[in-house]
């Protein structure tokens, strides 16, 4: 701590002069959390979660809430019996504190603040407090509300994610976000929180409907665009593969992608995005529009794709990126599975102006001042830039739908 002016017993300023003072309080909070790859979870022999719940105080048996994504259990209704069973069979360290309850999954769950004051109910009615631990199981939607609510309850409680599809164990699972969404703009109210642990199990993607499996992928090509260029030329020699989501191909992709993000988020040296930078927002400004204007029937991760297509035309148009890259990358997307126009690009303000380009100011305020936006140089690298050409925006727009007309 720098000291300021000297002070008084009664703590006035010492001199006749008025007298400013400055006390810099200064310290810094090592994070760490481990991000484990495990199968079949919630299998009483898999010691995983018994071992996580104890890390800290292995001799205890700690209070364990459970919150599961909805859209999960209808398509494994027993789940939550399997998770009541392993309580059980490690009774000595999980203390179920009710059964698990499930909760909206999808969007929905984002949309009203309603579902977080209920949760936070929930979590009062149960008596958790800030060494007990909250529980998630679902996709990227519930991990990020169940995030906030344990990252402001009680200002913050043990928060273990088991992300279930592609996107959360990929991406959004092991970061450091949370956020709901208020008056249709993306993750307004939220916080930056790492959490406690987060498991993957890819046992979980057997019931992903397909659509979403695809949606999860466009997070791996987005980070091999802009910091891996050889985990580029694998998803393309696995595009095959990943196409009709083949397990080992799958695995590789997921994990190589928590990598990478892990990385930008230890490495990168802004973890909790201080400065204007969205360093892994490749293709994010014009996605989050889209899932807005389409009322989310975009999955994140498609509009992403149709994203990261219009910012890579462009990265071509602007003079970043030689010509003919934006096909190639075009053309993995579309072999992954994907659709790289929405009419939702064709939609107007009640100006006249593209509705899609109205995403940039909501981008800016996001961020908080300064535009970044991060383009591509060359596959692997990218390159921000603080200004957008709107003329060759439209005309990156109009190339992505002649190429689905053709
Ligand atoms: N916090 C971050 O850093 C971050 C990063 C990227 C995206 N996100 C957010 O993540 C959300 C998207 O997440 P998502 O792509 O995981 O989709 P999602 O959470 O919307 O889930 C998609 C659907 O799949 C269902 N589901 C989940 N797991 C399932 C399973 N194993 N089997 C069958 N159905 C299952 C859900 O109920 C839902 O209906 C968006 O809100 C996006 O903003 C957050
Ligand atoms: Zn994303």
């Amino acid at each position: 701590m720098t000291k300021g002016p000297a002070m008084s017993s009664t703590g006035k300023k010492v001199g006749a002069r008025a007298e400013t003072a400055v006390f810099w309080q200064r310290f810094a909070v090592p994070f760490e959390y481990p991000v484990h790859f495990t199968e079949r979870v919630f299998d009483p022999d898999n010691p995983v979660l018994a071992e996580t719940v104890s890390r800290l105080e292995p001799d205890r048996c700690h209070r364990c809430l459970v919150l599961v994504d909805d859209g999960l259990l209808a398509a494994r209704p027993g789940l939550c019996d399997e998770i009541a069973a392993y309580a059980q069979a490690h009774g000595g360290t999980i203390d179920l504190v009710t059964a698990p309850i499930p909760v909206p999954g999808g969007e929905q769950i984002k949309s009203e603040l309603y579902f977080i004051e209920r949760m936070q109910g929930t979590l009062f009615d149960h008596h958790i407090d800030r060494h007990s631990y909250v529980i998630a199981v679902g996709g990227g939607a519930v991990l990020d509300a169940v995030g906030l609510i344990a990252a402001t309850t009680h200002r913050g409680i043990r928060h273990i994610r088991i992300p279930t599809t592609v996107l959360a164990q990929n991406d959004s699972g092991v970061g450091v976000k949370n956020g709901v969404n208020l008056r249709g703009v993306k993750n307004f109210v939220g916080t930056f929180a790492p959490p406690f642990a987060v498991l993957n199990d890819i046992d979980f993607l057997r019931t992903l409907d397909p659509r979403d499996k695809i949606a999860g992928m466009a997070e791996a090509v987005k980070v091999a665009l802009i910091r891996d260029g050889a985990f580029f030329v694998w998803l393309e020699r696995h595009a095959d593969a990943l196409a009709i989501f083949e397990r080992p191909a799958m695995a590789h992709m997921i994990r190589r992608c928590a990598e990478l993000h892990m990385h930008q988020i230890a490495h990168g040296g802004d973890p909790f995005e201080m400065g204007s930078a969205r360093p892994l927002d490749y293709g994010h400004w014009a996605a989050h529009k889209l899932e807005t204007l389409t009322r989310h029937h975009l999955r994140h991760g498609e509009a992403v794709a149709i994203g990261m297509a219009l910012d890579t035309r462009y990265s071509v148009l602007a003079g970043h990126l030689a010509a003919g890259t934006e096909d190639r990358i075009c053309f993995l997307l579309e072999h992954l599975g994907f659709r790289l126009w929405h009419p939702a690009l064709g939609n107007k303000t009640t100006e006249g102006r593209s509705a899609v380009l109205a995403g940039l100011q909501d981008f800016r305020e996001h961020l908080g001042g300064e535009l970044t936006i991060t383009l591509l140089s060359k596959i692997g690298v990218g390159v921000e830039v603080h200004e957008m050409d709107e003329a060759l925006v439209l005309e990156a727009m109009h190339w992505l739908e002649d190429r689905e007309t053709e």
